[in-house]
């Protein structure tokens, strides 16, 4: 039966260019969805830019452009990474899309008409000058544990310390210098602890959407310690003007906080691709048969496997059926990527230097499984195994046969003989267990099959010596 699948990956971040750990998701979503499609199925491969948020509005500030602008910008310079890559998103959106404002109030309201949404006062740090509420990376100061000089608000980089920014020393806005003063105000919380959503998430989590180290990970939230309470706290999605994100319906001057808006954007993003197909979104997202499936780094589990399945489900709408977690790539021996900062392989550079892309996708499936675990870029290892395997044992069977086949036989290829036939069917009749492994994201071992079956071509192809075969009088007509 045809299936009809959703999926999406991770929405970057519009405040820089892609580096090679966006790219290795990418990789890892583009092969799923490709091999769904040789199997039969319909899928629909959407991303978008994610825009809003504090940290793109002051960088836009900083760049003396408005975010609308600066994230344009960055969106303009996506096309060639995705392009030499390979990588065939059906739609590229923008969380700041008119769709996005639209389902993501839509979805607020259902919340709060399911009795899920309350505010609170709280009182935050606020700069004087630039008079805006300050984010936590947005404050610095003195460390109270190891009074370390110049620490961000959130921990001390120095002693590993996490507290909050109220309590470092002699705090300072990172934005104008100015002394931050406490001030408060209201605030719009997803009320999580609500046992109908505790008892949902049990259910949900348990239900074969995540891994089972992510199930691990993500229990500590959800699982009750031994007075019955769990550490799953009321989220604070609400942030004050001046902010750059989507308005809070009937609450002026209150944006949804980034994170709110940003895993709509997905279906954002998705509606606006069906819509330019002729397809209706509310019927294909009604449709009980619709899958819908998540690709994600380890860093934003939570946001996937708590909140956003949360907003889906008491907002009436389809929860995802998996989330797929992979790890981080790093470069030569652990070399970390930064968000604003690449590393040593910077993916335009790869392919400025006429490097194959495919290389890249077969080296990066090569070391990728189902599970959450880091992977590291070697290019030492790189060179061996593009040469090794990709080269010496699978383009090898086309071009040592190439040359005579041309040559001799108008590039054209006769009946199998019998032996030949019956390799053939031995290859063939792996494909099933090749697909299962794709299927469940296992690209190494699924790489390691079809390595095997080069081995056994190769074998063959040097036991039956047809370069020689093709220089006995009368070959040409087989
Ligand atoms: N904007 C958020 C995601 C919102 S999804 C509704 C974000 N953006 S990001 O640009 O920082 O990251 C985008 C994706 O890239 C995430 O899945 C993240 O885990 C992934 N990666 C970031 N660095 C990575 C590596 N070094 N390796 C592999 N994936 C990495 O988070
Ligand atoms: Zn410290």
């Amino acid at each position: 039966m045809p299936r009809q699948l959703f999926v999406t990956t991770a929405l970057p971040y519009a405040n820089g260019h892609f580096h090679i750990g966006h790219i290795m998701e990418y990789i890892q979503a583009d092969i799923w969805v490709r091999f769904q499609r040789m199997q039969g199925h319909t899928v629909h491969f959407v991303c978008a830019d994610d825009a809003h948020g504090a940290p793109i509005m002051i960088a836009a500030d900083k760049a003396g452009k408005t975010p609308q602008q600066f994230v344009a910008d960055i969106a303009a310079g996506r096309k060639p990474y995705l392009d030499g890559f390979h990588i065939a998103f059906d739609n590229w959106h923008s969380t700041d899309a008119p769709e996005n404002h639209e389902l993501a109030q839509a979805i607020y309201k259902d919340l709060k008409a399911a009795g899920l949404i309350e505010t609170r006062t709280i009182e935050q740090f606020f700069d004087p000058e630039k008079n805006m509420f300050l984010p936590d990376r947005f404050i610095k100061g003195e460390c109270p544990n190891c009074h370390a000089k110049d620490q961000y608000g959130d921990n001390c980089e120095v002693c590993g310390k996490v507290y909050s920014p109220t309590d470092l020393i002699n705090p300072y806005s990172a934005l104008s210098g100015a002394k931050p003063v406490l001030k408060h105000s209201e605030h719009f919380f997803f009320k999580l602890s609500d046992p109908r959503c505790l008892a949902f998430l049990k259910q949900w989590t348990t239900s074969g959407a995540v891994q089972p180290e992510v199930l691990n990970k993500i229990s500590e939230w959800i699982a009750p310690d031994e007075n019955g309470q769990t550490k799953l706290g009321d989220w604070d999605i609400s942030r004050d003007a001046p902010y750059f994100g989507i308005e809070i319906p009937d609450a002026p001057g209150k944006y949804f906080y980034v994170w709110l808006d940003a895993p709509v954007g997905y279906l954002a993003s998705l509606k606006n691709w069906l819509g330019r197909q002729g397809i209706d979104y509310a019927a294909f997202m009604a449709d009980p048969s619709t899958e819908q499936y998540h690709f994600i780094g380890k860093d934003i589990i939570t946001f996937h496997t708590l909140f956003w399945p949360a907003m889906l489900h008491f907002s009436g709408r389809k929860t995802p059926n998996a989330v797929f977690v992979h790890g981080f790539l790093t470069v030569n021996n652990g070399e970390k990527m930064s968000k604003s900062r690449g590393t040593g392989l910077d993916p335009l550079k790869y392919l400025s230097l006429g490097m194959n892309p495919e290389w890249l996708r077969y080296y990066l499936a090569a070391k990728l499984t189902a599970r959450n675990e880091d992977l590291d870029f070697n290019q030492e290892d790189f060179q061996l195994r593009v040469n090794s395997d990709l080269i010496g044992k699978f383009i090898n069977i086309a071009s040592r046969a190439a040359g005579f086949i041309a040559k001799r036989f108008n590039g054209r290829l006769g009946a199998a003989s019998a032996d030949g036939a019956a390799l053939l069917q031995a290859l063939q009749a792996k494909a099933p267990a090749i697909a299962a492994l794709f299927d469940a994201r296992e690209y190494g071992k699924a790489l390691r099959e079809v390595m095997a079956l080069a081995d056994q071509v190769n074998a063959y192809v040097d036991q039956n010596k047809p370069w020689e075969l093709a220089k006995q009088d009368g070959q040409e007509a087989r």
